[in-house]
C-alpha cells in the first residue's frame, strides 16, 4: 500500500484474496466473544439449552444478516452510514448507520479492558505466575487484579494504543495480513488445549453440560443473550462487515464467504467449550460464576499440564492477538466514518477515535473496582456498555440491518450482487429473501421484546 495520496475520491483499499477476505473477516468475528464470552454466558445460562439455540441463531440469523452486510458494503463501497444514504438517498436509513458508530464506542470501550486483562496475563504467564497456586488462589488473583486502580488500566489503555497503531498503518498490511497469520495459529492453539481438557479426570461432567440440554434451565433471558451473542460473535449489526464487504473484490462470493466466516467463528466457539468445561468440571469451578471463568479456569489447566509454562503464554499471547484482530475492525468503523463523511483526514480520525475509546474504557475498568458502587439499572459501568451494545443495538441494528436488503434492496439487487463471484440457486435466494423479509425480522423482535420484558 503505497497510495499515501488524499484525493477527494481516494481509492478504497480492497483485499488481496478470497482467503484475505475469509481471514480478516474471521478475524473480526473471532475473539473475546468466542474464548472469554462465549463459554462464561454459556455456564451462566445453563449450558447446552443455550448452545443449541445459540447455533440455532447462528445458522437462521446470523448468516443471513452477514451476508445483508457484505451485500450492503460492497454494494456501496462506503462506510456505513455512507452505505445506506447512497443506497437510499434522502430517507431515515442512514440513523440506522449511526447507530452502529455508537455501539462501536460503547463495545471498544469495554472490549479493550478484557483485552488488556489478557495482555496483563500474558505478562503473569512469563512471569510464572500460576505455578504451585491452587483454584481458590488463582481466582482471588484475578479478582484482585481486576479491581485494582491502575495496573488494569495501562494494560488496557496499551491495548488501545496497539489496535489504533494497526489502524493507523493502513487496511491491508495490517488487518488482513496480520489475521492471515494469527488465525491459523490459533485454531491449532485451541485444538491443543481442547485435547488437553477433555482428557483431564472429571472431564466427562463438562462434556454433559456442554452438551446434554435441559431446557427446564432455559429463560427468556438466556434466549436473548444467545441472539445477542450470535450477533457479538459473528460482529453484525452495527456496520462492522458492512465496512469489511466494502473491501472485497467484486470476483469473491458472498454467500460462500458468509458461511465460511460464520463456520468458522462457531467452530472456534465449541472448541472454546470443549477448552472450558471439562476443566470447568474437573477443578470444581462454577460454570456459572462470569467474566472471571476463563482467567481462572485455564491457570488451573495450565498449572497441571506438561509444558504449561509454554501453553500459558502462547494462549494469552493468542488471546490478545485474536482480540487485537477483533478490535481493528471496531476502530477501522469509526475511522472510515470519520474520513468519509466527516471528511477528517485519515490518521488524525484514527487519533480522535482511539483517544475517546480508551478513556471510555478506563472508566469501563475503574467500575470494576473502585467504582464497583455505581450503578445504572443494576449494571456497573462495564456492564451497562456490554448490555446496551449486545443486547439492544446489535440486535436492532440487524433487525434494521435484514429490513434494508430485504424489502429497500429486493430480490432483484440482492440477486445482482450475490451474482458477482458467486452463485445461488433461485431456491436458495427466496429462502434467504424469506429468512431477512420476514423470519428473521420477527424473530429478533419478539425475542429482543421478551428479553426486555415488555411483552
Ligand atoms: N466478534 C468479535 C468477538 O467475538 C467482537 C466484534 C468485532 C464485534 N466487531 C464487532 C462485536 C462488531 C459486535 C459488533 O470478539
Amino acid at each position: 500500500m503505497t497510495d499515501k495520496r488524499h484525493h477527494h475520491h481516494s481509492r478504497r483499499a480492497e483485499f488481496s484474496s478470497k482467503f484475505g477476505v475469509i481471514m480478516a473477516a474471521a478475524g473480526s468475528a473471532v475473539g473475546l466473544g468466542n474464548i472469554w464470552k462465549f463459554p462464561y454466558i454459556t455456564g451462566v445460562y445453563g449450558g447446552a439449552a443455550f448452545l443449541f439455540v445459540y447455533l440455532a441463531f447462528i445458522a437462521a440469523i446470523g448468516v443471513p444478516v452477514m451476508l445483508s452486510e457484505f451485500i450492503i458494503g460492497r454494494g456501496a463501497r462506503r462506510n456505513p452510514f455512507g452505505a445506506f444514504r447512497k443506497l437510499a438517498p434522502n430517507s431515515l436509513w442512514p440513523f440506522a448507520g449511526m447507530m452502529g458508530i455508537g455501539a462501536a464506542f460503547m463495545i471498544l470501550s469495554y472490549y479493550g479492558v478484557v483485552a488488556g486483562w489478557s495482555l496483563e496475563y500474558i505478562v503473569r504467564s512469563l512471569t510464572d505466575g500460576f505455578s504451585g497456586k491452587s483454584a481458590d488462589e488463582l481466582a482471588a488473583d484475578f479478582t484482585t487484579f481486576v479491581e485494582s486502580p491502575v495496573e488494569p488500566v495501562i494494560y488496557q489503555l496499551l491495548f488501545m494504543f496497539m489496535t489504533g497503531l494497526i489502524v493507523f498503518a493502513g487496511v491491508k498490511n495490517g488487518i488482513e495480513k496480520g489475521s492471515k497469520i494469527m488465525m491459523p495459529l490459533l485454531i491449532f492453539i485451541v485444538i491443543i488445549l481442547g485435547i488437553r481438557s477433555i482428557t483431564l479426570p472429571g472431564a466427562g461432567d463438562g462434556l454433559k453440560f456442554f452438551f446434554k440440554p435441559d431446557f427446564s434451565r432455559l429463560t427468556w433471558e438466556g434466549v436473548l443473550a444467545a441472539l445477542g451473542h450470535a450477533f457479538f460473535s459473528l460482529s453484525l449489526g452495527m456496520g462492522t462487515l458492512i465496512t469489511y464487504g466494502s473491501y472485497i473484490s467484486a470476483d469473491t462470493s458472498l454467500p460462500r464467504s458468509a458461511v465460511q466466516v460464520s463456520g468458522l467463528d462457531t467452530l472456534i466457539s465449541i472448541l472454546a467449550g470443549l477448552v472450558i468445561f471439562p476443566a470447568v468440571f474437573a477443578y470444581g469451578i462454577e460454570p456459572g460464576s462470569g467474566p472471571g471463568l476463563v482467567f481462572i479456569t485455564l491457570p488451573n489447566v495450565f498449572v497441571q499440564m506438561p509444558g504449561g509454562y509454554v501453553f500459558a503464554i502462547l494462549f494469552f499471547v493468542l488471546l490478545t492477538l485474536a482480540a487485537l484482530t477483533s478490535a481493528i475492525s471496531i476502530l477501522e468503523v469509526v475511522v472510515v466514518y470519520f474520513h468519509e463523511e466527516l471528511k477528517i483526514r485519515r490518521k488524525v480520525a484514527t487519533v480522535l477515535a482511539t483517544v475517546v475509546t480508551g478513556l471510555l474504557g478506563v472508566i469501563c475498568s475503574l467500575s470494576m473496582g473502585i467504582n464497583k458502587g455505581q450503578t445504572f439499572f443494576g449494571l456497573n459501568f462495564f456492564d451497562l456498555m456490554d448490555w446496551i451494545s449486545a443486547y439492544l443495538l446489535l440486535p436492532l441494528g440487524g433487525l434494521l440491518i435484514t429490513l434494508f436488503v430485504g424489502w429497500r434492496l429486493g430480490r432483484r439487487l440482492v440477486h445482482a450482487e450475490i451474482s458477482k463471484g458467486g452463485h445461488l440457486s433461485p431456491a436458495m435466494l427466496t429462502v434467504f429473501m424469506a429468512l431477512i423479509k420476514i423470519i428473521a425480522p420477527i424473530a429478533i423482535a419478539i425475542v429482543f421484546f421478551k428479553g426486555i420484558n415488555l411483552l
